[in-house]
C-alpha cells in the first residue's frame, strides 16, 4: 500500500480512470453511479491499482457528460449523493486506493449560479467571473473557433448588446482567471474537496485558462474564416502565474497528486509544469493521440502507423528526460478512441497484439493510467448513422466533413474512427443483458462484442488480457526492479529497425529491456547483452539464441538484463 503522505508517493502508483456514466449502474437508470463504483472496488483492488481518476460526477446538465458543472460542491443526483461520494472516498481508502476527481475550472455550465447571476447583472461581481464584451450585433472581438465548432462568442442571454466567450460548447462559458476574486472562489472549492480526503485532481483543459488579451484574430485555417482555439493557446503567455498560485494555495499544502490535461506547451516550459517544483505532479502525454492531426478536422487525420507510434512515445520520453519529469502515459481515455483499435493496424488486432501494446505503453517511464475496459481489451464500436452518436465533438466533426464535400458514408467513417463514444460504451462485466452494466436501458449502446470480451470470461482465463494487465501491474510493483521500472531512464533501442519498438529502462542497479514486434511477421533482434530472466512474455516461448531473439508477430518480451 502506498503511503500517500510521502512526497512523490504517486510515482510508484498505477492509476485507473473510471468514466462513471458507463461503469456500473445499480439503480436501473441506464447510467452508472457512485454505488456502482463502490460495488466494484474489490475488483479494482484485485487488479492492483492505487489511484482512481473519476471523470466528473458533479451537478451538471450533462451537455458534455459532466464537463459542464452547475455546482462544484454537489453530486449530480444521476450519480448519487454526497454521502455516496464520502463513502467511496472512505471505502477506497480502506483498500489503499486514492480518489482523484476531475477539476474542470476553465469553464462551468451556463446553469451555474455564477453565470445565472452574470446574466442578471453583467457589470456586477459575477459578470466579472466571465469574459463578457459589448456587441454591436455584427463584429466579434476575435475569430477564434470553439473546440466543439462555431465561434467562441455567443450572445449573452437577455442582453442582445453583449456576448460571452466559450472555448468549448456554448453551454460551457469560460471563467475569467484574470479576476482574482474568481480565482479565490476556485481555490476555496479545491481545498474544500482536498480536505474531504481526495488524493488529488486530474485537471481538465487547463491550458485554456490563459487567453490572449486584448483579443486578436489569427489567420483562418478553414473556410469558415476562423482559427482553431489551439492557435490562441499557442500564443497565450503567462499562464504560470495562475498555475503556480493554484499549486501554492491548494495542491502543495495537501501533498495532492495532480495530472494536467495539457495540450500545447513549449518544450522549454515543461520543467515549470512538471519539474520538481512544477505546477503539477504530472501531465498526460498526448503526443500519440495528436499524431497526423489536421487543422481541417478528423476526416483529414490519417491513421497512425507503428513507426509513428514509436517515434511519438520516444519523443515525449526524451523531452522530460533532462529534468526527470514524469509523464502520465495512456493508450486511451474518455476523449480518445480505444487504443487497441487505433494503434494496432486494421485487421491485426488480436489478444496478443492488445497485450503487446499494453506492455509497451505501460513500461515507459512515467505514471501508467489504465482507462476502464482497457484491461479487457475493449474495442471501438462503429455505428451506422450520426443519429446514433452522442458525443458533441463527433457530431460537429461529422458536419465539418460534410461541409468539406465528403459523402455521408465518408463522414461516418471519420466519426467512427475518432468518436469519443468509442471509449464511452458501457463496461463489459459479463454475458448477461447489457453486459451486466445495467438492468435498464443503457444511456449509450453496449458494444455487441461483450459476449466475447467481458471480465467474467477473462477473470478465470490465465491467458486473458485482464490477467496480463494484472501481471504487468505486479511487475511494476516488484521492489527489486524499482530503480529500473519506475525511476530508470528510457533508452530507445534499435530505433531504425522497422516495426520494432524496443527500449531499455536503465536503473542504478538493474536494466530491463522491453521489446514489441509491431507486425504479424516474425523478426530477429540482436540483444545488447546477456539475459538474466524473462520477466514477461505474451507468447508461450522466447526464441533467444546466439545473442539474439526472434520475436513472433506481435510478441512482447520484457527481459531483465545482466
Ligand atoms: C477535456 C475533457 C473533455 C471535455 C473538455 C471540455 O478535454 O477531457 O471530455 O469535453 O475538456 O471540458
Amino acid at each position: 500500500m502506498l503511503n500517500k503522505t510521502q512526497p512523490n508517493w504517486w510515482r510508484r502508483a498505477v492509476a485507473y480512470q473510471v468514466y462513471p456514466k458507463s461503469f456500473q449502474d445499480t439503480t436501473g437508470s441506464g447510467t452508472g453511479d457512485l454505488q456502482g463504483i463502490i460495488r466494484r472496488l474489490d475488483y479494482l483492488a484485485e487488479l492492483g491499482i492505487d489511484v482512481i481518476w473519476l471523470s466528473p460526477v458533479f451537478a451538471s446538465p450533462q451537455v458534455d457528460n459532466g464537463y459542464d458543472i452547475s455546482d462544484y460542491r454537489a453530486i449530480d443526483p444521476r450519480f448519487g449523493t454526497m454521502e455516496d461520494m464520502d463513502e467511496l472516498i472512505a471505502k477506497a481508502k480502506e483498500r489503499g486506493i486514492g480518489i482523484v476527481m476531475d477539476l474542470v475550472v476553465n469553464h462551468c455550465s451556463d446553469e451555474h449560479e455564477w453565470f445565472q447571476k452574470a446574466c442578471q447583472d453583467p457589470d456586477g461581481r459575477y459578470g466579472r467571473f466571465f469574459y463578457i464584451e459589448d456587441w454591436d450585433g455584427e463584429h466579434l472581438p476575435c475569430n477564434w473557433r470553439s473546440a466543439f465548432g462555431g465561434s467562441v462568442w455567443e450572445p449573452l442571454p437577455g442582453h442582445p448588446d453583449k456576448i460571452y466567450l466559450h472555448t468549448f460548447h456554448k453551454k460551457q462559458p469560460d471563467l475569467n482567471w484574470e479576476n482574482p476574486e474568481l480565482r479565490e472562489e476556485i481555490y476555496k472549492m479545491v481545498n474544500w474537496w482536498l480536505d474531504k480526503g481526495l488524493a488529488g485532481f486530474r485537471i481538465d483543459a487547463i491550458i485554456n485558462i490563459k487567453k490572449v488579451l486584448p483579443y486578436r484574430d489569427y489567420p483562418a485555417d478553414r473556410s469558415d474564416g476562423m482559427c482553431s482555439i489551439s492557435t490562441m493557446n499557442y500564443h497565450a503567455k503567462g499562464i504560470g502565474q495562475f498555475l503556480g498560485e493554484m499549486a501554492d494555495r491548494c495542491f502543495t499544502p495537501h501533498h495532492a497528486f495532480t495530472a494536467g490535461e495539457v495540450f500545447y506547451v513549449n518544450d522549454e516550459d515543461l520543467p515549470e509544469f512538471i519539474g520538481d517544483n512544477g505546477y503539477f505532479s504530472s501531465m498526460f502525454d498526448f503526443n500519440e493521440t495528436v499524431c497526423n492531426a489536421s487543422d481541417k478536422g478528423w476526416y483529414d487525420q490519417k491513421p497512425i502507423t507503428p513507426e509513428q507510434y514509436k517515434a511519438c512515445c520516444f519523443e515525449s520520453q526524451k523531452k522530460v528526460a533532462g529534468f526527470d519529469g514524469f509523464l502520465s502515459n495512456i493508450i486511451e481515455n474518455h476523449d480518445e478512441p480505444r487504443g487497441v483499435s487505433r494503434y494496432i493496424p486494421k485487421g491485426e488486432c488480436t489478444v496478443r497484439g492488445k497485450k503487446m501494446l499494453g506492455g509497451l505503453n505501460f513500461l515507459l517511464r512515467g505514471l501508467p493510467f489504465i482507462y476502464q475496459g482497457q484491461e479487457l481489451g475493449m474495442e471501438n464500436l462503429a455505428v451506422n448513422s450520426i443519429d446514433e452518436v452522442d458525443d458533441i465533438s463527433a457530431r460537429d466533426e461529422y458536419q465539418v466533413a460534410l461541409n468539406a464535400g465528403l459523402t455521408e458514408q465518408q463522414a461516418m467513417d471519420a466519426v467512427n474512427m475518432f468518436s469519443r463514444d468509442n471509449a464511452r460504451t458501457p463496461f463489459q462485466w459479463d454475458t448477461t443483458e447489457n453486459a451486466g452494466f445495467t438492468t435498464g436501458k443503457p444511456w449509450l449502446h453496449v458494444n455487441p462484442n461483450y459476449k466475447e470480451i467481458n471480465l467474467e470470461a477473462q477473470r478465470n482465463d490465465p491467458d486473458s488480457v485482464y490477467q496480463f494487465y494484472r501481471t504487468l501491474i505486479q511487475l511494476r510493483k516488484k521492489s527489486e526492479l524499482e530503480d529500473a521500472i519506475i525511476y530508470g531512464e528510457t533508452v530507445p533501442y534499435r530505433v531504425e529497425q522497422k516495426n520494432l519498438m524496443a527500449y531499455l529502462r536503465k536503473g542504478e542497479k538493474n536494466t530491463v529491456l522491453v521489446m514489441g514486434n509491431f507486425q504479424p511477421e516474425a523478426q530477429t533482434v540482436p540483444l545488447p547483452g546477456a539475459v538474466k530472466q524473462v520477466l514477461l512474455n505474451n507468447c508461450d516461448t522466447a526464441a533467444i539464441a546466439d545473442g539474439a531473439v526472434t520475436l513472433e508477430g506481435y510478441q512482447l518480451l520484457v527481459l531483465w538484463m545482466e
